[in-house]
């Protein structure tokens, strides 16, 4: 006999992998060569902070106890990085389940949750799983999203609005004064949840972070991760900045120890290790300008990236470049996940691994 699972599962797919998504070594035994260059990820070239490997090390001998369950010294820490108190702020097993967190939490079954497109996919998933029904509002002009019409698809129904800032996948920045008008005509009891998982590379002064928001705007949840400039994308750390009232439902749905103790101790050492961020920071908008400049020469559409990948429009189907480019172990992101089959997105790697994907390009274009 069958166990029934719930509707909604049943609509749902795991997760099946493709090529971009698989791991360095089942790309290595799949293409048949040593060196792989993953631009599929946004995962940083620069690795860890040397200080946050010290303290897994150090805390490795700890690994019998389990974890601080309420998370205190991470989350004091975050707090004073941000000037604000640790009940503002929860931990999640990834930006991932930040997500799943809120909609868990907020998101009633039947409730709407409108999420813009393209985007990351996680929003709709959260959603689904809760019960919720994602509403998707399409692009607006040149792949920006679609404020206006994020506005207009709120109904009696909506309880949750996502907007990821900088967006992924299109790398590009939704400005202060834009976020602050759409906040103002979002209802008072519509959560809106900023997604800044990429906010620390930005280097627009237009950028605001929901965090800096939240006292004109008690309605907005801010989520970042470690996975992206800190480097810390296989320990699995993100956190969620609200007001205290809305992070103590949240704890309310949060498992214990969802956080593990290897995974506090190296977020405390790399928040410490500033000299460290700033130095990916940096060396990541200079690649981004590298690659942004010489994609643009190639003849290819760059959209303004502020974050650690490109939205490259090919003007031709990315199908035979993405192929070319895995044969000679370059692995990057085709835009057909996004019905965008012209589209490629490629995290921005080490100057090294940029130059080695440049070469690979040019190649293909002359073969092509
Ligand atoms: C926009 C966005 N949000 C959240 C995440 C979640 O990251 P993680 O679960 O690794 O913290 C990602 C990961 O790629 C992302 O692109």
């Amino acid at each position: 006999m069958r166990i029934e699972p719930r509707s909604v599962v049943k609509e749902l797919h795991a997760f099946h992998p493709a090529m971009p998504d698989r791991t360095r070594s089942e790309l290595r035994q799949m293409l048949g060569r040593e060196e792989i260059v993953k631009l599929s990820f946004n995962e940083s070239p620069y690795g860890p902070s040397p200080k946050a490997v010290a303290a897994i090390q150090a805390a490795a001998g700890q690994i019998h106890c389990y974890p601080d369950a309420e998370g205190k010294t991470l989350r004091t820490q975050i707090a004073s990085f941000y000037t604000l108190e640790a009940d503002m702020v929860y931990l999640g097993n990834g930006g991932d389940e930040t997500i799943t967190l809120v909609t868990q939490g907020f998101l009633s079954p039947g409730e709407e949750a409108i999420i813009p497109q393209p985007t990351f996919e996680q929003y709709a998933f959260a959603a689904r799983l809760a019960g919720g029904i994602p509403v998707r509002v399409g692009r607006g002009s040149d792949m920006r999203t679609d404020l206006p019409g994020m506005l207009a698809a709120v109904t009696p129904r909506t309880k949750m609005i996502f907007l990821c800032n900088p967006n992924n996948p299109t790398g590009m920045l939704i400005r202060g004064a834009e976020l602050r008008s759409f906040l103002r005509q979002v209802p008072e009891h519509v959560m809106v949840v900023l997604d800044e998982a990429y906010g620390e590379f930005v280097t627009d002064p237009a950028f605001v972070s929901g965090i800096q928001l939240l006292a004109e705007f008690p309605n907005v949840l801010t989520i970042r991760t470690f996975s992206k400039v800190y480097g810390l994308a296989g320990l699995r750390l993100g956190y969620g900045i609200a007001r205290a009232e809305t992070v103590s439902l949240l704890q309310r749905v949060r498992s214990p120890f969802n956080v593990n103790c290897l995974v506090l101790a190296a977020a405390i050492s790399a928040l410490d290790d500033t000299d460290f961020v700033a130095s990916v920071a940096r060396r990541n908008s200079l690649e981004r300008e590298r690659l942004t400049r010489e994609f643009t020469v190639l003849g290819f559409k760059v959209y303004p990236s502020q974050t650690n990948f490109l939205f490259v429009d090919l003007g031709f189907d990315s199908t035979g470049l993405c192929g070319s480019l895995a044969r000679d172990g370059i692995i990057i992101r085709p835009g057909t996940g996004w019905q965008l089959p012209t589209f490629v997105r490629i995290s921005i790697g080490s100057s090294e691994q940029n130059s080695l994907l440049l070469a690979a390009v040019k190649k293909a274009l002359q073969e092509k």
